[in-house]
């Protein structure tokens, strides 16, 4: 396919709607998600048959449906085939819905010095114009470019990197943006034409494994929660949360709040957030807007997610608490 034909891939499944199924081929939307099989789904894309592969259904699920259990999985078997000489690349088929948050999840654990690779579709397998063949075929090219490194999302002939990717359009086939820092690059006929230099990596760090332990030995997330300001909002959500005493979400830890414009937030939101920042949960504020950062300012009144989508900022909470 390229240059590097020497490479193993390793094509790990996780479902989506790159292996949704429908009763008919022209319905797009009444599909049910990660029905066909990863190995079937490489069965679709003959110029594969030249490649070697390992293929691994690691779950079967739709995104929106993610939990920890099946994030501990892919980890575990990400960093296990990173570790083998001949693999020159992991792809994961993957469904578009949270797919931004699973690339973040392991460019911020992994950074790994080999690339992978999360691909999905925006048509079910069986739509009469299916876009997963070509995004998996594409996938597999990124997979084994030479110089490839990091955590990627290949979608549409197009690579994101994991930390800017975010999911922008509901329905139309290249759903993905990179907002102000654009796209990495692109893939054309499996040849590759960067824009931007790869993701960080390092091969691996004390932190990294630290930071690895702490996720596999974890029975549950720190429960941190997602609220948005929005006109007419009055705390009552943080408060509710406050007193609910939930033995089975655990404690509430940290509230990431989706602002509005450059991270503000309703005078009567930010009193009860204040409230939970007294009751020692901590507390970030993520823009509501699809694109550009906070630019921080002297004297705002909550610590900014750097630059993070409200979604990734919750995680990167998450996985914050989860090491403290
Ligand atoms: C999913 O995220 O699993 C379903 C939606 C999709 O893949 O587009």
């Amino acid at each position: 396919m390229n240059e590097n034909q020497a490479g193993r891939v390793v094509i790990l499944g996780t479902g989506g709607t790159i292996a949704g199924r429908a009763t008919q081929a022209n319905d797009n939307v009444g599909y049910v998600a990660g029905q066909v099989t990863v190995g079937d789904l490489v069965a679709m894309v003959p110029a594969l048959a030249t490649c070697a592969l390992d293929v691994e259904q690691v779950a079967q699920i739709n995104s929106k449906d993610m939990v920890l259990g099946v994030w501990q999985s892919l980890v575990r078997r990400v960093a296990a085939h990173l570790d083998r000489p001949e693999v020159a690349g992991i792809v994961i088929t993957h469904g578009t819905d949270t797919i931004e948050e699973t690339a973040f999840l392991l460019q911020s654990l992994l950074m790994p010095a080999k690339p992978v690779v999360l691909t999905c579709a925006m048509r079910p397998a069986t739509a009469l114009v299916p876009d997963g063949p070509q995004n998996l075929s594409d996938a597999v090219a990124v997979a084994l470019h030479p110089h490839a490194c990091g955590v990627v999302v290949v979608c549409a002939g197009r690579i994101h990197g994991a930390m800017d990717v975010s999911k922008v359009h509901p329905y139309r086939m290249d759903p993905f943006d990179s907002g102000d820092a654009g796209a990495l690059g692109c893939v054309e006929e499996a040849q590759l034409r960067m824009f931007r230099p790869w993701p960080p990596s390092v091969s691996q760090t004390t932190h990294d494994a630290v930071r690895m332990q702490r996720l596999q030995g974890a029975a549950a997330w720190p429960r941190v929660e997602l609220v948005f300001s929005h006109a007419g909002a009055d705390g009552e959500v943080v408060r509710a949360l406050l007193e609910q005493a939930s033995a089975r979400a655990g404690p509430l830890r940290g509230i990431v709040v989706a602002g509005t414009g450059n991270g503000t937030v309703h005078e009567d939101l930010l009193v009860a957030l204040k409230e939970a920042q007294a009751r020692g949960v901590h507390v970030v504020v993520a823009s509501r807007c699809g694109q550009g950062r906070i630019v921080p300012h002297a004297g705002q009144p909550l610590p900014d997610s750097a630059g993070l989508s409200p979604v990734k900022a919750r995680l990167a909470l998450a996985l914050q608490l989860l090491e403290a």
